[in-house]
């Protein structure tokens, strides 16, 4: 099971607008440790029509005793997004005391920095910290519009042109290979964006035939392909019957029914969560960074805490048993 998360109390008290559909907050919270590192991320306890869930944004650097966060409400948001947009100046919650599972490894003579739409809240940290040290770094940054651009000019202020930014409305795009093509034999990548950038990022990374390790990527948000549908899961070897509602993960709907599940990350990138796929009735909606392309065509097994179905019902195997577990 996760490590246990260190819960605090957190009150908003800052609210501002830093793009078109991005609500940036910061709290007050009770007990923070010091400081904590670029790429961090913390968990919120939020109600989601009516019902308490946890979802994980990345930390923005703030003043001390603080943390804030930048949301965008999401179409296809599962309520999340939709909850805390609604917080106001004053109201309580809980939050976790940060944990940074997409490090910098201040080892690399060049940094390549890559943000797709929201994706810009754990680069927007690293950017500035890596421009404080004056190492050498480029950030691309892509997004639907200019409005849609958190802190893009005052990354602009920062990096100058170190920054390069890209509109699709306008146009623009940016050529992956080609950037991947000219960096130095020990650069590294850092990539947040959505799946299919990720994706596209991390085939042509392993074409350039650079080691992988040094390639990090942070994902979030839907596949893109899919809007979220209520689905039925079944238990092999249990019997046990859970109804997935669309706004809620599967791994989520198998917790709250007692199902034993080893989970950590929840963000589709440890592979923990996975369970194998015995039988399912509709096209699973692979949503992790976890398997490969391959592993996903196949089908054989899914990440619970972000992969769904469209519909219909799946049997699943935990591969947990009760005997061996006694
Ligand atoms: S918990 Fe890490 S991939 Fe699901």
């Amino acid at each position: 099971m996760r490590s246990k998360l260190e819960w605090r109390k957190a009150r908003l008290i800052d609210v501002a607008y830093p793009a078109e559909d991005v609500r940036a907050m910061t709290f007050a919270v009770d007990g923070l440790r010091s400081t904590f590192d670029p790429g961090s991320h913390t968990n919120i306890k939020v109600t989601i029509k009516g019902e308490p869930a946890i979802r994980t944004y990345t930390v923005l650097p703030s003043a001390a005793g603080t943390l804030k966060i930048a949301v965008k409400l999401h179409p296809n948001s599962r309520g999340g997004s939709a909850f805390v947009w609604q917080l106001q100046p004053g109201d309580e919650t809980e939050m976790t005391e940060p944990e940074n599972r997409f490090e910098l490894s201040w080892r690399a003579s060049h940094y390549l920095l890559i943000a797709g739409g929201i994706g810009i809240t754990p680069i927007y940290g690293m950017a500035k910290a890596l421009a404080a040290r004056g190492q050498s770094m480029r950030l691309i940054y892509g997004a639907k519009s200019r409005g849609q651009m958190a802190f893009a000019g005052e990354l602009s202020d920062s990096l100058g042109a170190g920054l390069q930014t890209y509109s699709q409305d306008d146009g623009e795009s940016f050529d992956l290979e080609q950037e991947f093509a000219v960096l130095p034999a020990n650069a590294e990548a850092y990539i947040c964006g959505p799946h299919g950038l990720l994706e596209a990022a991390r085939n042509l990374w392993q074409k350039s035939g650079r080691p992988m390790s040094r390639l990090r990527f942070e994902v979030f948000g839907d596949s893109g392909r899919f809007i979220e549908q209520p689905f039925d899961v079944e238990v092999a070897h249990t019997g046990r019957s859970v109804t997935v509602r669309a706004d809620q993960t599967m791994l989520d709907a198998l917790l709250e029914a007692g199902v034993d599940m080893i989970y950590d990350c929840r963000r589709g990138e440890c592979g923990l969560c996975a369970v194998s796929i015995v039988d399912a009735s509709a096209v699973v909606d692979h949503r992790d960074v976890f398997f490969s392309a391959e592993e996903r065509h196949e089908a054989q097994k899914m990440c619970a805490c972000v992969s769904r179905l469209c519909g219909g019902r799946v049997l699943i195997d935990t591969g947990y048993r009760e005997e061996a577990a006694a």
